[in-house]
């Protein structure tokens, strides 16, 4: 239930956020969040369609009485316990079974965590560890997180610039060209990050022989290949698990985002045989909430709405659907100049780049919230919860026509 707020109250917070919240971009923030449920958003302000589910975040909309029941029947039981491997904890092992049976191949080892960036911290030592080797290679374009092993492997410049020195070894090649690939992984590089989807790069979806190739060289020269699908999986690629869409095992996946249902939670998936390593020393990798039951007890019950209800196959429906709408918008609004999509995770590229925003507002201020992405500046991101419907759909699609037709004439 969307809870009222005074415009007093709202204005204390807005107030308390600036005054009290360490601030990444400037500006006061014009709205304050009263409540989310299914595909929709309330603030202060106004109700809106939201259109990029928290990023990749509420596959299954928000507020899925489900997810609630099984968070509040979970913190009934226990809310967390001991860590460091004497106990057990039955939601642990529901989801790492739950991830493991649909991962490609014989994935069959979950490690859990509280956030994307500490699944990809976990799997780059795993891959150091696993292979001996110090170096990565990397893709132009892609995003893996802000702390400093996901940075070192982050592509944008000017978000890692500041924070030099970050990881040595790191080279970064074109994405979708498999000559430089070939020819960055030498004997010295033990894990290979890819998005096989890049999500912040504005939805680059590679050329289906590309995934397939990497493969092949990363096991014909003893890298491992980690596929971030931290953003990809749960559905939104129309696949469990993006890499799935070429066929191609990775030997290790991270996921997070969407994985909780909306509590943090995150994972790394390898081999018994590649995690092994980690034994020696005990306790090599560890953290205190990975795993949280409670957000495992999301999880489980998000997992197992998407199965129930056929989610995956409900992405690719509707990402038909969208695609063919924004590609009907494209032969009428000439500053509309692309758009891709794989599932329900979708872009589209305006020209000049700085008009990106303002279709962002325009849009905003008829009720429907889509968003910028971070390393590719003339693009807007649409991914909806996988149970949007072809109505909203349709709302979202006139929205943009008219935000399009605002910003035209400028
Ligand atoms: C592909 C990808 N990897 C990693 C991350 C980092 O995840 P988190 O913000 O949970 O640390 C993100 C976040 O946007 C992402 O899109």
């Amino acid at each position: 239930m969307t809870e009222k707020m005074s415009a007093e109250m709202a204005e204390r917070y807005k107030d308390g956020f600036i005054d009290h919240l360490s601030q990444t971009i400037g500006g006061r923030k014009e709205m304050v969040v009263t409540g989310a449920k299914g595909c929709r958003l309330d603030t202060t302000e106004g109700s809106y369609l939201d259109m990029i589910s928290g990023i990749a975040v509420s596959n299954v909309g928000h507020s899925h009485p489900e997810v609630i029941a099984a968070v509040a029947a979970q913190m009934e039981q226990y809310a967390h316990v001991n860590v460091y491997g004497r106990f057990v904890l039955p939601p642990q092992v529901e989801i790492a079974e739950r991830l493991t049976r649909v991962a490609p191949g014989d994935l069959d080892v979950a490690f859990l965590t509280s956030t994307g960036t500490e699944a990809n911290e976990g799997a780059l030592k795993l891959a150091r560890k696993y292979t001996g080797r110090p170096g990565y290679v990397a893709f132009e374009g892609s995003f893996h997180g802000r702390t400093y092993g996901s940075l070192s492997v982050s592509w944008r410049e000017r978000y890692r610039a500041p924070f030099q020195p970050l990881l040595e070894k790191v080279t970064f090649v074109p994405f979708d060209d498999i000559d430089a690939a070939a020819a960055a992984i030498d004997d010295t590089v033990g894990g290979v990050i890819i998005e096989p989807v890049q999500g912040e790069a504005g939805v680059r979806i590679p050329s289906d022989d590309f995934l397939p190739a990497l493969r092949e060289i990363c096991s014909e020269r003893g890298a491992l290949l980690i596929a971030d699908e931290v953003q990809g999986a749960m559905g939104r690629s129309g696949h469990w698990y993006s890499c799935q869409e070429w066929d191609v095992t990775p030997d290790i996946i991270t996921v997070a985002k969407a994985l909780g249902g909306g509590l943090p939670l995150g994972a790394f998936i390898s081999t018994s045989e590649i995690f092994s390593t980690f034994l020696d020393p005990p306790l090599s990798h560890l953290t205190t909430f990975g795993g949280n039951p409670v957000a495992c007890a999301a999880a489980i019950a998000a997992f197992d709405i998407i199965e129930r209800d056929g989610l995956v196959e409900r992405a690719r429906e509707m990402g038909d659907y969208l695609g063919a709408g924004l590609a009907r918008l494209m032969e009428t609004h000439e500053m509309l100049t692309g758009a891709r999509g794989l599932g329900l995770w979708w872009a589209f590229d305006v020209a000049p780049d700085d008009l990106a925003m303002p279709v962002v507002k325009a849009m905003e201020r008829r009720g429907v919230i889509v968003g910028s992405m971070l390393n590719a500046d003339g693009t807007v991101r649409v991914a909806p919860p996988l149970i949007v419907t072809t109505e909203e759909l349709d709302e979202t699609l006139r929205v943009l026509d008219e935000a399009l037709t605002e910003v035209e004439a400028g």
